[in-house]
């Protein structure tokens, strides 16, 4: 037999390099990196001292200009600031930064985090009307520009996105999460945390995300801003927490606690929300921030004596990083040695707080490269993004005898109301580093959109507060001398927003006095809505023709409302959250339960008022077009299955007009009888479909447990056998209907 030939020595060594390269080569598994990270932050943490700890877990906020406080240096050199609020632009962060690895002991880099919402420079839609596109990719795309921008100006952080489910439009902050249904709710959250974070939040122009107000602050009691909020574990469970979980599986690296009191115990010391939920349950290994000063108001809140106290209280319960209010490291040292606070929880919250500068990439890319700024901000490509995106949000809620769209070749038009030519309110509260001066206002959208032969009239007829009339005879008559009137009312920047509440959701000032004079005018009249949270229009309902709902939509609101008022978009949006026809209903939402009297018009003991309709003005999911569309032929894959198994809905649509135009085709269930009672209507599905007119799809749903079940008395999340009925519609009031069975 052939001996085999030794290897010999040289091949050997050959093939070892090649190993060795391809080890090196390729990169580092997740795991491995998770392990690195790991490593890392032990070894660090075991350098720190509790000062420096105690440093990580703090935030401040800078001027308002974005510039650092002169403070800031010292404490920084010190290792005892961890982040800041507000630090951007300008060479301001590397400044800051700069100071932290060169001067500081153990050289741990800063985060650096600003209220990016909705846009950086380039100011998208509110989220509650990117909401209304019920396309959550928009939201992707959006919140990956925003972080483009934030990123250039130095930031790695930002507190976004806003996932609190709203059922209350008094609530000004209804404006800036995905209204009430938490099914949609919960794609929005996804969507935006995979914009803002990118698959890896370490790579340049992605940015650390923050899924906030952890939890229930949008119960506010009375729509009125940090009011307390009271709801049972199965409301929480089903209706708030799922954007939040969703954020969590879509890899969110932080939270941000709330102001709210929830069933007693104020949010930012909630052990069951931030320990048992978040950590034991969820898993979350990222950090929680708390929310500005939220934890020194334990004390306002009755739940906390002192500032030790509320420090002792908000750690222990789960809060990692304190927002300006510096009670952890004030009170610190004394809490360990009386043993309130434990080295290991201390530990534990650094120790989140540095997992995510390291997976941020911080330690070795702390400085931003400054010229990003002179070329990443609203930019010609986000300018074009931000008007499409504002045009797909707009729900058009009325439009008799095809009153729009207009033509360009129109001979005149007025163009009326103090929205008109508002560059500030359509920014909305939250605008980052948007300017007024980029904004483009309906007026400037329509002159560039109508022929040079069109005659536009501008007139604002009043304020959009405030009791005066005097502009009124100006607008009447330009109304008059025009072949149509668009009226633009709605409401201010500072109305729809933080501390935004209002008591009505009525137009304020005399805005509708001014749009009844101008409609009595008797020229056709259109009323664009420019606003942050559902109003109540009922007179405008009745007597306009068409009424387009726009929000606060941007930087290039004006040219897409443009887009629409002459039909070069085709509205599409539908309705996130459900529009009351008086303050009087609120709360009022489409997936409420059905009561032992539900309402009957014809029975007085039944749930409904007896001074107005109990029905909404419009219903969640609602919207029109300028063409028509059908759906037929729902059915599904079976009359029954098991409670572990799933079903098929299928659904034609077609568009049955004349030119081109998206649906969005919603699927509802019912649950029809439980052991908890279950709403009369739950989304559980939809599809955005654009089709040519004439053209046909057939689109389907699947439904599994995580649609079907809830969580019961025992808080086991269940399916129960019985009936289910499921509903496709193209809003949640019109559907077809079929029931299966879970047996
Ligand atoms: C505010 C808001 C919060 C924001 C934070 C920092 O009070 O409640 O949403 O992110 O403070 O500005």
């Amino acid at each position: 037999m052939k001996r085999r030939k030794h290897l010999r020595p040289l091949s050997l060594l050959l093939c070892l390099v090649v190993v060795l390269a391809l080890l090196l080569s390729t990169p580092p598994s997740s795991a491995q990196r998770g392990n690195d990270v790991e490593r890392r932050v032990n070894a660090l943490l075991a350098r720190m001292t509790l000062a420096e700890k105690l440093g990580q877990l703090q935030q401040l906020d800078g001027e308002g200009n974005g510039n650092f406080r002169p403070e800031h240096l010292e404490l920084v050199r010190k290792g005892l600031l961890g982040s800041t609020l507000g630090v951007r632009n300008g060479g301001q962060p590397n400044k800051l930064q700069r100071v932290a690895m060169e001067e500081s002991r153990l050289k741990i880099p800063l985060l650096f985090g600003f209220d990016t919402i909705h846009g950086y420079r380039t100011i998208f839609p509110i989220p509650l009307a990117e909401a209304a596109s019920w396309d959550p990719s928009l939201a992707e795309r959006s919140s990956s520009i925003a972080a483009k921008e934030s990123y250039a100006a130095g930031l790695r952080w930002t507190f976004a996105p806003m996932v609190d489910i709203a059922r209350d439009p008094r609530w000004g902050r209804i404006t800036e999460g995905a209204g009430e249904d938490p099914f949609l709710g919960a794609a929005f959250a996804r969507a935006r945390v995979r914009g803002f974070q990118g698959d890896d939040y370490s790579q340049p122009g992605k940015v650390l995300a923050c899924a906030k107000h952890w939890v229930g602050y949008g119960a506010a009691e009375g729509g009125r801003d940090y009011n307390t909020t009271e709801m049972s574990e199965q409301t929480l469970r089903s209706i708030y927490f799922p954007p939040f979980k969703a954020a969590i599986d879509a890899g969110v690296g932080t939270f941000m606690s709330a102001f709210n009191a929830l069933n007693g115990v104020p949010t930012s010391a909630n052990h069951f929300t931030l320990t048992k939920v978040l950590r034991d349950e969820w898993k979350f290994d990222g950090f929680v921030v708390s929310d500005y000063t939220s934890v020194k108001e334990l004390i306002n809140h009755g739940y906390a004596a002192n500032d030790k106290e509320a420090a002792w209280l908000a750690l222990n319960a789960g809060v990692d990083m304190e927002m300006v209010s510096r009670l952890f490291n004030q009170h610190g040292a004394a809490l360990l040695n009386e043993k309130k606070w434990t080295q290991a929880t201390i530990d534990e919250a650094v120790r989140r707080v540095l997992r995510i500068k390291f997976r941020l990439g911080l330690f070795e890319r702390p400085y931003v490269d400054e010229s990003l700024e002179k070329t990443a901000h609203l930019t010609a490509e986000s300018r074009t993004v931000a008007r499409e995106i504002a045009g797909k949000s707009m729900v058009l809620l009325k439009n008799d005898r095809e009153t729009l769209p207009l033509a360009k070749t129109v001979g005149s038009i007025a163009v009326i109301g103090p929205l008109a030519d508002d560059n500030r309110s359509p920014l909305g509260w939250w605008s980052g580093d948007g300017k007024d001066e980029d904004t483009v206002t309906p007026l400037t959208g329509i002159r560039a959109k109508v022929s040079s032969q069109t005659k536009v009239t501008y007139a604002k007829g009043c304020d959009i507060t405030g009791d005066s009339d005097a502009g009124f005879v100006e607008a009447v008559a330009a109304a008059r001398s025009s072949d149509v009137a668009v009226v633009f009312v709605g409401e201010s920047k500072d109305m729809a927003g933080e501390a935004a509440s209002r008591v009505t959701l009525d137009l304020p000032g005399r805005q509708m006095d001014l749009v009844k004079e101008v409609a009595r005018a008797g020229k056709p009249t259109i009323v664009v809505l420019i606003n942050g949270r559902p109003p109540a229009i009922g007179w405008i309902v009745d007597n306009v023709p068409a009424i387009l709902e726009a929000w606060m939509a941007g930087t290039e609101s004006g040219n897409a409302i443009a887009d629409i008022l002459f039909g070069d978009v085709n509205p599409g949006g539908k309705l996130p959250v459900t529009f009351p026809r008086v303050t009087g209903q609120v709360p009022i939402y489409y997936n409420h339960l059905n009561t032992g009297r539900p309402p009957e018009a014809n029975n007085r003991y039944t749930a409904k008022y007896f001074d107005a309709p109990w029905t909404p003005q419009f219903p969640f999911g609602f919207g029109l077009s300028y063409t028509q569309f059908k759906i037929s032929n729902v059915a599904v894959s079976a009359t029954q299955i098991r409670p572990d198994g799933t079903i098929r809905v299928t659904a034609d649509v077609e568009n049955t007009g004349k030119r081109a135009g998206d649906e969005v085709v919603q699927l509802y269930i019912r649950d029809v009888t439980a052991t908890i009672t279950r709403p009369v209507k739950e989304l559980k599905g939809f599809q955005r479909v654009t089709l040519q007119p004439g053209a046909k799809r057939s689109l389907e749903f699947v439904l599994g447990p995580e649609h079907l079940g809830f969580y019961n008395r025992d808080m086991k999340f269940v399916v129960e056998p019985g009936e289910f009925r499921v509903m496709v519609g193209s809003n949640s009031q019109d559907v077809i209907e079929k029931t299966f069975e879970v047996r």
